[in-house]
């Protein structure tokens, strides 16, 4: 029956892992420098996941979506993201995009949607976050965010950064995001 089906296992039965690898140069980004800080915050079931994921963070291929004219260098200097596999990632999936975000501390990532479904598991907690017109409320590490197609959603990180796991299915996997929101916090 629909709807007995986590948005995680709908993702996961859509993954054909038989992915071919993608040759993509380095490049690093200067929200690396969080990765030490994460690896320290997330529970220890994922610590040994995220010390890899530090631990080759210089030879993987860092991306970001917007420019200094979307929300500011500030923001720049403290986000960026890694495709594990997806139409433009380490490993070629043309149905499924996945990989990580990092955001740094005192970050507003604005309201923002896409066409593609969305899941978010964030790994660390102390970020908040709000889909549609709700509230912004804290999520730990650990929980399933999940937005569905051209869901506004938007994220405010405190005191620590984010890390959060992101799949992505059903839209162009490496669209711009439509931003409807906007830095208010006076850094952008
Ligand atoms: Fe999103």
């Amino acid at each position: 029956m629909a709807g007995s089906v986590s948005p995680v296992g709908e993702f996961l039965g859509d993954i054909d892992w038989a992915m071919p690898a993608r040759t993509l140069e380095p490049k690093s980004l200067a929200c690396l420098s969080q990765m030490g800080r994460l690896a320290e915050m997330v529970a220890p079931a994922e610590r040994r996941a995220v010390e890899l994921l530090a631990s080759c963070a210089d030879v993987l291929h860092w991306g970001q979506t917007y420019t200094a004219a979307d929300f500011g260098q500030h923001f720049l200097d403290n986000y960026g993201w890694v495709e594990l596999f997806g139409t433009r990632g380490h490993y070629m999936n043309e149905k499924v995009a996945a990989g990580f975000l990092v955001l740094g501390p005192g970050i507003e990532y604005p309201d923002h949607h896409h066409v593609a479904e969305e899941v978010y598991i964030p790994l660390t907690g102390g970020t908040e976050w709000r889909m549609g017109d709700t509230p912004f409320r804290e999520r730990r590490g650990g929980e399933v965010i999940h937005h569905a197609s051209n869901m506004n959603h938007a994220m405010h990180t405190g005191s620590e950064p984010l890390l959060a796991l992101y799949l992505w299915r059903g839209g162009p996997l490496a669209a711009k995001s439509t931003v409807t929101g906007t830095v208010t916090d006076g850094r952008g």
